[in-house]
C-alpha cells in the first residue's frame, strides 16, 4: 500500500477546528504520519454523494393506508425487547413528510438518496396475492421528487422489517421466504424500475441473521444456537442470487440498472504478531465479510476456512455432517456473480486473538475460535460497539480489492452515534465528534481511491436524520439531522455535521487552497 504522499499540513481554513493540534490529523489517539494524515484532493467527477435511511427506522404509519405489520412492528411491541419500549409507530413520520424529507436531501446537496422500501407496506401479508397500491403510491411520490430534485434513488429492497405472516411461515427459515422475496424484488423492478436505477436486495445479512436468529437482540428476536444461522444465511444468498437472475433476465435490458448487495464488515487488527493472531483476523474477515462475499463474489460458495472450521467444531460436537450447508453445483453457478456492484457498511475496527473454544455448546462465535475487542485508547462514541478507527476503513477497502478482484463499490453506510439520552439539543447541534468521524473517513476513503486504486463508486452517510436505532430505540443519534421525538411534529434541525458534510460535497472531497 502506498502512503498519502500528497498530504500537506495546510488545510482550508474550515477543517481546521476540527483537527487535533498538529493541523495534520483529526484524532489526538492517531497520529502516525504516513498512516493517519489527512489527504487533500478530490474524488472522481462522477462520484455519488448520499445519505441513508431504511423504512423501518424513518417511516413510521406503521399500521396506515393497508401496511400489514413486519417483524419489527411485532418484536418492538413486545415488552422488553427495545430501549424503554421504543418502538417505530411514528419514528420520524417520514410517511407524512416527503416534503421535509426532500428539503433536507436538497439543502445536502447530495446526488444519491439511499432508503428501504417496507415490504409489507407493499405486499401487507408478503406475498403477491394482494398488492397495496398505496404503498407502491408513497414510494413513487418519493422517487418522483427526489428526480425532479435530481436526486437518484438507492433503493434497498430488505432492510431487515420481513412481513409478520412470512415470519409466522417460518420466515428465512423456511425456503419458500425465497420464493416470496423474488416475487416482492420482481414486483418492485417492474413498478419501480423505470425510475430506479441502483438497487439492493439486502442490507446486513450478517447483522440481521446473527442477532436475529442466534442473539436475539433483533427481530425475531430467535435464540437458536449453532445452526439456524447458516441455514438462514443459505437462504438469504439464495434469494439475493434469484432477484439479481430475475432483473438480469426480465428487464435489464429495458431499465439498464444494477443490482447488488450490501454487506458490513469490521477491519481486524490482530493482538500480537504470533501466527496463530494473524490467522484469527482471517477467519474473522471471512465469517463476518467473506460469508456472503465469497459466494456471491467469488465461487458460488462458501469460504474454504469457515467450511473447514465448522465442519472440524460440527464433528467435535459429534455430528456426521456439518452444521453449514452446503451449495449444489447448479447452486454454485447460479450464485456466483450476482452482484453488479458490492455495498459496504464500515463502522469500526476490532482487535482480534486466537482464542480456542470448547467443543460444546455449538454458535457462530465458537465456531470461529477468537475473542474480538476495542482497544481502550481508540476514540469513543454513544454506543460501546462504535470507536472510530478511520485508518481501519481504508485497509478493509484495499483487502477488499485485493481479495474480490476490485469489485465496483459503494460505501452504502458509515457514520457516528452519540447518545439520545443527553436531552440538550444545542449540544446535539453542535455535534463535532460526528464531523470529525466523517472528514477523517472520507480522507481514508480518498486515499483507497487516488492511492490505492480502489472502485469506489459512491459514499452514502449514516443516516440522514436521528431515528429509531432497532433494539437502542432513540436512544443513538446518528443523524445529520436532529429530530425531536417529543414533539409530534418531528421536526428536524441542521447539525454541524449536517453544513460540514455538504461542503465536503459540493468540493467533491477536500481540494488544495486555491
Ligand atoms: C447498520 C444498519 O444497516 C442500520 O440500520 C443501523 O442503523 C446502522 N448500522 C447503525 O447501527
Amino acid at each position: 500500500m502506498e502512503s498519502a504522499t500528497t498530504v500537506k499540513s495546510d488545510t482550508q481554513s474550515w477543517i481546521k477546528p476540527f483537527l487535533a493540534d498538529s493541523d495534520r490529523f483529526v484524532y489526538d489517539q492517531f497520529t502516525d504520519p504516513t498512516r493517519d494524515s489527512l489527504m487533500r484532493g478530490k474524488f472522481p467527477p462522477t462520484f455519488a454523494w448520499g445519505v441513508a435511511t431504511a423504512a423501518y427506522q424513518i417511516e413510521g404509519a406503521w399500521d396506515e393506508d393497508g401496511k400489514g405489520p413486519s417483524i419489527w412492528d411485532v418484536y418492538s411491541h413486545k415488552e422488553g425487547n427495545v430501549y424503554q419500549n421504543h418502538n417505530g409507530d411514528v419514528a420520524c413520520d417520514s410517511y407524512h413528510k416527503i416534503d421535509e424529507d426532500v428539503k433536507m436531501l436538497k439543502e445536502l446537496k447530495v446526488s444519491h438518496y439511499r432508503f428501504s422500501l417496507s415490504w409489507a407496506r407493499i405486499l401487507p401479508d408478503g406475498t403477491v396475492k394482494t398488492v397495496n397500491q398505496s404503498g407502491l403510491t408513497y414510494y413513487r411520490n418519493l422517487i418522483d421528487r427526489l428526480l425532479e430534485a435530481n436526486i437518484q434513488p438507492m433503493v434497498t429492497l430488505y432492510h431487515w422489517d420481513l412481513p409478520q405472516a412470512l415470519q409466522d411461515a417460518g420466515g428465512w427459515e423456511n425456503d419458500t421466504t425465497i420464493v416470496h422475496f423474488n416475487n416482492y424484488a420482481d414486483l418492485c423492478f417492474r413498478e419501480l424500475g423505470d425510475k430506479v436505477k441502483l438497487w439492493i436486495t439486502f442490507n446486513e445479512p450478517y447483522e440481521f441473521i446473527r442477532e436475529g436468529y442466534e442473539t436475539g437482540c433483533l427481530a425475531p428476536g430467535l435464540e437458536h444456537q449453532g445452526t439456524t444461522v447458516y441455514r438462514v444465511a443459505h437462504n438469504v444468498i439464495k434469494a439475493h442470487a434469484k432477484a439479481w437472475h430475475t432483473y438480469s433476465n426480465t428487464y435489464r435490458e429495458r431499465q439498464n440498472g444494477y443490482v447488488g448487495i450490501t454487506l458490513v464488515s469490521n477491519w481486524p487488527i490482530p493482538a500480537s504478531d504470533s501466527k496463530t493472531d494473524i490467522e484469527a483476523t482471517e477467519r474473522f474477515l471471512q465469517f463476518m465479510l467473506g460469508w456472503f462475499a465469497h459466494p456471491i463474489l467469488v465461487n458460488g460458495d462458501y469460504p474454504e476456512i469457515m467450511k473447514q472450521d465448522v465442519l472440524r467444531k460440527s464433528r467435535e460436537q459429534g455430528l456426521t455432517s456439518s452444521r453449514l450447508p452446503t451449495f449444489s453445483k447448479n447452486e454454485k453457478t447460479l450464485t456466483k456473480g450476482t452482484a453488479d456492484f458490492l455495498g459496504l457498511n464500515y463502522y469500526t475496527t476490532r482487535r482480534v486473538r486466537h482464542a480456542a473454544s470448547p467443543a460444546l455448546p455449538a454458535g457462530y462465535m465458537e465456531d470461529q475460535d477468537l475473542k474480538y475487542w476495542h482497544d481502550q485508547d481508540w476514540p469513543t462514541s454513544g454506543a460501546s460497539w462504535l470507536r472510530p478507527v478511520p485508518w481501519g476503513f481504508r485497509k478493509l477497502l484495499h483487502w477488499i480489492k485485493e481479495r474480490y478482484g476490485n469489485p465496483p463499490l459503494y460505501i452504502t453506510e458509515n457514520g457516528y452515534c452519540d447518545s439520545g439520552a443527553d436531552a440538550d439539543k444545542e449540544r446535539q447541534l453542535s455535534d463535532n465528534d460526528r464531523v470529525k468521524y466523517y472528514i477523517s473517513h472520507i480522507s481514508e476513503l480518498l486515499k483507497a481511491c487516488r492511492l490505492d486504486g480502489v472502485d469506489v463508486r459512491g459514499y452514502m452517510a449514516w443516516s440522514l436524520m436521528d431515528n429509531f436505532e432497532w433494539s437502542d430505540g432513540y436512544s443513538y443519534r446518528f443523524g445529520l439531522y436532529h429530530v425531536d421525538f417529543d414533539d409530534q411534529n418531528r421536526p428536524r434541525t441542521a447539525k454541524t455535521s449536517a453544513k460540514v458534510y455538504s461542503r465536503i460535497i459540493q468540493d467533491n472531497g477536500f481540494p488544495e487552497m486555491e
